[in-house]
């Protein structure tokens, strides 16, 4: 089991559900550290010019002697661990939407440069789960359960890892997050060892998502002897019939 960091003004505990996840939750006393570094800049300018969002990368950073930093890489880098839930131990005003989107803005570029969003034109996307939804994505459907999947199955840029933040949330109740680490997983080595599992497959988005190529890729690959898998199933475009048995195996399987 990793160890956990002892931090000034952060809770750091394991999630109560799998050691695999690390909870952080961050003192107000950092949050009002926060707020005077963040004013600095407004949205705009983290949109328009890349090297404001390393700027509060850097102020969250300092609150902890960059010792913050360290923690989340190794935390996402570590295969038997590859999670952390962080975010603001309590609810105040200072902590407002345009804070949240700050404050995602600040983790994520202390881990690296975020790939461009081709849905919102930016380095992050914005959107809303509402009651009705008359996308063509699963993505903002309130009553569908999202499939096993991966993200950046269809983009040629890398995926390796992906920060969600919830900035709001208004008359909703149930729902859960489901997340699978790969070598948790009973089937992986027969999906993984199966040759269709190597073949290449053409991956595709719908118009909502503004990508204008396919691309082709397997769905199991092997990256210094540890598998990684890239898959969604509403992405994949079928040319062989021969496929779908083992494509409708890779979706139905349940997350425990
Ligand atoms: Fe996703």
């Amino acid at each position: 089991m990793k160890s956990l960091l002892k931090l000034d003004g952060f809770e750091i505990t394991y999630h109560e559900k799998s050691n695999r996840i690390i909870n952080i939750q961050i003192d107000d006393q950092i949050i009002d550290r926060l707020v005077f570094p963040f004013k600095k800049f407004n949205i705009t300018a983290l949109e328009y010019k890349p090297f404001t969002r390393f700027t509060i990368a850097k102020s969250l950073d300092e609150t902890t002697s960059n010792k913050l930093s360290n923690f989340l890489n190794e935390i996402i880098k570590d295969r038997d661990t590859g999670c952390f839930i962080i975010g603001p131990k309590n609810k105040s005003s200072k902590i407002d939407q345009t804070f949240l989107v700050k404050l995602s803005t600040a983790i994520t570029h202390l881990i690296g440069n975020p790939n461009h969003d081709s849905m919102a034109g930016k380095y992050y996307a914005r959107f809303h789960v509402k009651h009705e939804d008359s996308s063509d994505s699963y993505l903002r459907k309130a009553y569908v359960n999202m499939d096993l999947h991966t993200d950046g199955t269809y983009v040629r840029e890398t995926t390796d890892w992906i920060l969600m933040s919830k900035l709001e949330e208004e008359n909703v109740i149930g729902g859960e997050t489901a997340l699978l680490h790969l070598d948790d997983w009973e089937h992986l080595s027969d999906l993984s060892d199966d040759k269709i599992g190597k073949q290449n497959f053409i991956w595709g988005s719908p118009k909502s998502k503004n990508i204008d190529y396919k691309v082709e890729h397997p769905v199991f690959s092997n990256l210094l002897f540890l598998t990684s898998i890239n898959f969604l199933s509403q992405k994949i475009w079928i040319k062989d019939f021969f496929y779908k048995d083992y494509l409708t195996l890779l979706r139905v399987v349940k997350i425990r």
